[in-house]
């Protein structure tokens, strides 16, 4: 494919957009349990105006754009204060989670460098903690020992955690909540051993930290996690989540601007112009800060209440749904906005593609270390008003997930099972993708390849995903789709 020869008009340009995201999920509805935070058609619309004004300044250089050095500086100054933190703390704006936890990873080796000598560092995170910690590992070169949990809680045991800590230890994570399960780890005992071991903690709260102080203003019981905990030296918190931004918004905090300083890359050791960057990306669109500013003083602290009042409601009300189904259990009693939930007699997968067939999106989660196969709801606060629909929906779909019974053939789930990274070659991908019913593109239903993705060694899983999507991502040879 070639850039097209001629132009067209904007019209037929908006046209062929809307036609390309015709079979996207449908998310304006609020039917869709990931991925998307929806806050209504008034708050996206605050957010493209501030977005779309501030699209093209580039946060690359704050001191010839003081609007967006201010956006910047009084949305974190907002999140020290939502996490109770003092005048001492500082942070930044990222893109996302992923990159606010990477940074955290790169100030703690780099700070362990410098202050402590560490050549090889290594961290302590519960396999609860989001993979992007994982990621950070692999991308830094730090060796990481993952801590079972607790599988009636899904909290790790802080006692795990000190038992993990090697001389190279560099930092510990917990998070508040996790994604999985949507539970809070016990932050403030391990904040008390890293404190005694004089380490760094880096508590992540992407997901929670933005909703849970509203969640404890509104009575529910929410673990201490923030600043106030002595020994907490570094938090992120996505504000492209609850707080209902435009994706590419999060914030990563740290105690002080000495842990901080190690977060800052900068270079005057080339030809070009100075190179000071805070954050991973270097040149940046001024939107996705202008539009949480914005967001921030549109709702205020009053609307995100209320946001959360809605949540909490509809959360509880799923979760007593769940409770109530004899057929289904809860992995772990919700401590925010998040579910997980199983089943014991029948595999749960299955659900999905009922459940999309029905207009609705809920996330499946392959089974680990004490958490096995289950469905995953992120709950928002337009969550509430479907409550009423979704639940008989849900229990529609377990009924026929229970009825079908779909099981991978007991020999196919042998096989599956005793594959290996070792023996993985080009032909056992192809051979896997026939088995899952794949031709070219996506899978028709997601069971089957989660079924068999669920039955294989992880690491051998971790393959096929990467294969999958390298094969994913390639380039259409034909005309134009738009021709
Ligand atoms: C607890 C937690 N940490 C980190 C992340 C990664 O955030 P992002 O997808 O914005 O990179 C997520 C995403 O859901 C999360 O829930």
């Amino acid at each position: 494919m070639r850039i097209p020869e001629r132009g067209r008009s904007r019209d037929e340009v908006m046209a062929l957009l809307e036609r390309a995201g015709a079979s996207d999920l449908p998310w304006r509805e609020g039917k869709t349990f990931a991925y998307v935070y929806e806050g209504g058609r008034d708050v996206e619309d605050v957010a493209k105006h501030a977005y779309m004004r501030y699209l093209t300044e580039n946060a690359l250089d704050p001191t010839v754009y003081p609007s967006l050095l201010k956006f910047e500086t009084e949305i974190v100054a907002m999140a020290i204060a939502h996490l109770r933190g003092d005048k001492d703390c500082v942070g930044n704006f990222t893109s996302g989670g992923t990159e606010s936890c990477l940074l955290a990873v790169k100030a703690a080796r780099d700070y362990a460098r410098k202050e402590r000598g560490i050549a090889e560092p290594h961290m302590v995170l519960p396999v609860t903690a989001h993979a992007c910690f994982q990621k950070a590992a692999h991308y830094f070169d730090i060796g990481m020992t993952l801590v079972p949990i607790n599988p009636q809680t899904f909290k790790v045991n802080p006692y795990d955690m000190e038992a993990a800590i090697r001389p190279e230890t560099i930092l510990l994570v917990a998070s508040a909540c996790q994604y999985a399960h949507g539970v809070i780890d016990p932050i403030p005992e391990i904040a008390a051993i890293a404190q005694r071991r004089n380490l760094l903690l880096h508590v992540d709260g992407c997901i929670g930290g933005f909703l849970l102080p509203y969640f404890r203003r509104l009575g529910a019981p929410v673990t201490d996690f923030d600043f106030a905990v002595p020994g907490v030296t570094s938090i992120s918190m996505d504000f492209h989540k609850y707080a209902y931004a435009p994706k590419g918004a999060s914030v990563v905090l740290y105690r002080s601007k000495a842990l901080r300083r190690h977060q800052i890359f900068t270079a005057a050791t080339w030809t070009g112009y100075s190179v000071i960057n805070p954050t991973i990306q270097s040149t940046k669109s001024g939107g996705p800060l202008a539009a949480t500013w914005a967001l921030l003083h549109y709702l205020g602290d009053e609307g995100y209440l209320r946001f959360a009042e809605r949540t909490l409601a509809a959360t509880r009300a799923i979760a007593d749904a769940i409770r109530r189904n004899p057929h289904v259990r809860l992995l772990a009693e919700p401590e925010s906005s998040l579910i997980a939930f199983t089943a014991d007699d029948f595999p749960i997968f299955p659900i999905v593609d009922i459940m999309r067939k029905r207009g609705w999106f809920v996330q499946p989660q392959l089974g680990y270390m004490g958490s096995k196969a289950n469905i995953h709801l992120s709950i928002d606060q337009s969550t509430l008003d479907l409550v009423p629909q979704f639940l008989p929906d849900l229990e529609a779909a377990i009924e026929a997930a229970r009825s079908a019974n779909l099981r991978l053939p007991e020999e196919m789930r042998a096989m599956l099972a005793s594959l290996s990274p070792e023996t993985f070659t080009p032909e056992t991908y192809r051979q896997l993708m026939a088995l899952a019913g794949t031709s070219d593109g996506l899978p028709e239903g997601t069971a089957p390849i989660n079924l068999m993705l669920d039955a294989m060694p992880p690491e051998v899983a971790g393959i096929v995903m990467t294969e999958f999507f390298n094969d994913l991502y390639v380039q259409p040879r034909e005309a134009p789709a738009a021709a």
